[in-house]
């Protein structure tokens, strides 16, 4: 197709999870806008995403949130040369929602469309930033749906070489929180009060699978609960809000400690046996403050770089979307109006 990439502007879109995203992007690389509208509020009194709550939100949200992002970049959707849309892995009916909206639009404007795996766009966030890793490089999702550890050889070329095997460790923070009172989402604020407390307080387990680069978090995530409850008792610690209180201030430390402790440690044997030079994190978990330095140290300690995009492009977004369906597009791999979401969906 006589495709012009190098300005193209792309939009992307991202309706995932529990937030509605959309961005346009240019030659693949520059951020022209990114619109991130979160659901936070709306299930913040459940504890968790509610999935029929995040569709419906969705549905409100799409056409607001896309138009916000065409008009932030001042162009209309017939200027545009694509739209990239994640189509999995996710919440099936919050996907439908981004997927069928990106299908009406590419339908009625003659434009190239895209599917894109959500995993291949947290990959593909580091290509937003100034300086981009060479091939071949390992990547560290860690969010609220993944934990998953990735070889990425080229584009289109990835290997998994280990995810958890239950909880994924953005869910083990949410989880931990909800424990302690302390509202939802939990990464932010056990970040916030980790800082308060001492990590060597309380050791909690680490579970080092040997043999894999795999992850679990429900033992430590059993482990802080039995804690809670022989420490703290029922009412999480007596009168006062939860965040005042300094035994709360410990046990989300040390977690924290207990959590970094596993990710920094799997990723560390995984550099050292495939020899790679580059290392990057994304997903909401990689915004962690403690995690960020401490991969730090570790990647300067074997000389290898690290690339971690800033928060906002950690946590779910659509410009990662639009990076990732570029590249697709510019291999000339489109979709057909068949596209369909898919809730469980491999890289
Ligand atoms: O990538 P993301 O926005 O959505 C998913 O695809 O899940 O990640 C959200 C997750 C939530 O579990 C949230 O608690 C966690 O990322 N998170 C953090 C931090 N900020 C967000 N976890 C630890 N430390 C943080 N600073
Ligand atoms: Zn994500």
């Amino acid at each position: 197709m006589g495709w012009s990439l190098a300005r193209s502007l792309i939009l992307g879109i991202d309706t995932s999870c529990d937030d509605t995203s959309a961005s346009v992007v240019e030659g693949g690389v520059r951020i022209v806008s990114n619109v991130v509208s979160s659901q936070a509020e709306i299930h913040r009194r459940y504890g968790g995403i509610v999935p029929e709550l995040a569709s419906r939100r969705h549905i409100e949200m799409i056409w607001p949130v896309v138009e916000e992002a065409l008009g932030a970049a001042g162009v209309r959707l017939e200027d545009l040369e694509g739209i990239a849309v994640c189509r999995g892995p996710g919440l099936i009916g919050s996907l439908l929602v981004g997927c069928s909206f990106a299908k009406a639009a590419a339908y009625t404007k003659g434009l190239p469309l895209v599917g894109v795996n959500h995993l291949e766009g947290h990959i593909f966030s580091v290509f937003l930033l100034e300086e981009r890793p060479s091939y071949p490089f390992l990547t560290l999702i860690v969010s609220g749906g993944h934990t998953s550890l990735v070889r990425v050889d080229g584009f289109g070329s990835y290997r998994e070489l280990g995810r958890t095997r239950d909880d994924a460790a953005g869910e083990a923070y949410d989880k931990v929180a909800k424990l302690l009172g302390l509202g939802y989402p939990g990464g932010p604020v056990i970040d916030a009060l980790s800082g308060k407390g001492d990590p060597e307080s309380i050791r909690f387990p680490r579970a080092f699978i040997p043999g894999t680069y795999d992850f679990s978090f429900s033992g430590l995530k059993t482990a802080v609960r039995n804690h809670i409850a022989s420490a703290l008792g029922a009412d999480s610690g007596g009168p006062g809000a939860p965040s005042e209180n300094p035994a709360v201030w410990d046990i989300c430390a040390s977690f924290q400690r207990a959590v970094v402790d596993v990710l920094v440690g799997k990723v560390e044997g995984a550099i050292r046996r495939e020899g790679v030079r580059a290392l990057t994190l994304s997903g909401g978990v990689a915004a962690n403050r403690e995690l960020r330095a401490a991969m730090k140290e570790m990647t300067d300690r074997l000389g290898v770089a690290l690339y971690i995009p800033p928060a906002e492009l950690c946590t779910d977004n659509a410009a990662m979307i639009a990076a990732a369906g570029h590249l697709h597009l510019l291999n000339g791999d489109t979709s057909g109006l068949d596209l369909s979401p898919a809730a469980y969906l491999p890289l």
